[in-house]
């Protein structure tokens, strides 16, 4: 089944905005499978941006990911990678459509609350990088016996 990784960045911690973001993937009918709260090492932020290093802005994006907790996510479910970028919004929450996470909440490209993987080679790559395999839950809603 497919999967991506979502991250709620500092601001979005900062915000409280955590719940809000994980009930909207939760009642869209996506499968919460990885969950870790962290203080992300530069280490870790370089190695997720790696293909932004060439940018201008990559050692304010660094600093920023490691500037405060992250929430750490691993969501499952058919599409979930191109629908989780739907729900999120454009990059720039100031032109991200109202109804989706950027245009309801933020106003600033470098503040912009949420990551999520770009494509399925992305999102293999970032679940990776942040999650050992055991931190990691096989589950499916639909078998546990007593919600039927
Ligand atoms: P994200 O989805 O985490 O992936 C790369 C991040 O780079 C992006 O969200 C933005 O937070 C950041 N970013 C992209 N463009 C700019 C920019 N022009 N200035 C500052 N940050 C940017």
């Amino acid at each position: 089944m497919e999967r991506t990784f979502i991250a709620i960045k500092p601001d979005g911690v900062q915000r409280k905005l955590a719940g809000e973001i994980i009930r909207r993937f939760e009642t869209k009918g996506f499968t919460l499978v990885g969950l870790k709260f962290l203080h992300v090492s530069r280490e870790l932020a370089e190695a997720h941006y790696d293909v932004h290093k060439e940018r201008p802005f990559f050692a304010g994006l660094v600093e920023f990911i490691t500037s405060g907790p992250v929430v750490a996510m691993v969501w499952e479910g058919e599409g979930v990678v191109a629908a989780a970028r739907k729900m999120i919004g454009a990059t720039n929450p100031l032109t991200a459509e109202p109804g989706t996470i950027r245009g309801d909440f933020g106003v600033n490209i470098g503040r912009n609350i949420i990551h999520g993987s770009d494509a399925i080679e992305t999102a293999q790559r970032e679940i990776a990088l942040w999650f050992k395999d055991e931190e990691l839950v096989n589950w499916q809603p639909h078998s546990m016996p007593w919600l039927h």
